[in-house]
């Protein structure tokens, strides 16, 4: 299983203070060196954590494959055509929420997501969809043009962390179904959002054998402000290689 750690956590720190530190690509630079297999980062529209300054730097410094998550704008295509990042991952985006709820309804704007994501592939950049793991989400990514589906684990998540365990395991048994689908549509399949060192586990032993990578965030950068971010993106590397 690869490790995407992303670094938005980080500057949601130093944004506190709008200053120079904690710096995400510092952090960025020791998850690669921790053994990370790639840097995943948002650029919001609002850029309440990281901006375009960070996004460059990282993509200038890593060596590891750098992944934007953005929401499908022309002012983040830009950006995305501009940076080169080695894949765009598009996700909705709702400025009044904390997090990214839900996946992107591909459904809905099909006809849309397949011409916006027309110079982005021609870039050489790879194009993958954060959706629920829906069959029809997923039929829809690969007729838009997805090279790859990332499916969202924040229900799975939330469920594990509420200790509805039953439940918490039938949504991380369809998220094995969407990826069986995916893979059959020749889709490569991530997986993230809301995983924690705890639930990891779980997901591994339901799901880890159908997914090819997890992009994790917050809970990485929580334990690095107790434990250090090296240690931090260590151990998470432990739980799932
Ligand atoms: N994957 C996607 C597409 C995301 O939008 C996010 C959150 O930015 C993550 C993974 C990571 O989620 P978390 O910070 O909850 O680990």
């Amino acid at each position: 299983m690869r490790l995407g750690v992303n670094v938005d956590h980080v500057a949601t720190l130093r944004q506190a203070r709008r200053t120079f530190e904690p710096s995400p690509v510092f952090a960025a630079l020791i998850a690669q060196q921790a053994g990370a297999d790639q840097i995943t980062l948002h650029v919001r529209e609002d850029r309440r954590h990281v901006n375009e300054e960070d996004l460059k730097l990282i993509k200038k410094l890593v060596i590891v494959p750098v992944n934007l998550e953005m929401a499908p704008t022309e002012e983040m295509r830009a950006i995305a055509l501009e940076v080169k990042p080695d894949r765009v991952t598009l996700v909705p985006e709702r400025r009044e929420e904390i997090t990214t709820e839900g996946g992107l309804d591909v459904i809905s704007m099909e006809e849309y997501l397949s011409q916006y994501v027309k110079p982005i592939k021609e870039a050489g950049i790879e194009v993958s969809f954060f959706i629920e793991a829906d069959e029809k989400q997923i039929q829809a990514s690969k007729r838009a043009g997805a090279d790859a589906v990332e499916l969202h684990t924040g229900r799975f998540a939330n469920l594990w962390n509420e200790h509805r365990f039953d439940e918490a395991r039938k949504e991380l048994e369809r998220i094995r179904e969407g990826a069986l689908l995916a893979r059959k549509l020749g889709l490569s399949v991530y997986a993230g959002h809301g995983l924690t060192y705890q639930n990891v586990k779980e997901f591994m032993r339901v799901a880890g054998d159908v997914v090819e990578e997890l992009n994790i965030g917050h809970s990485i950068v929580a334990n690095a402000v107790i434990f250090g971010f090296e240690r931090a993106v260590k151990e998470m590397l432990s739980l799932i290689r």
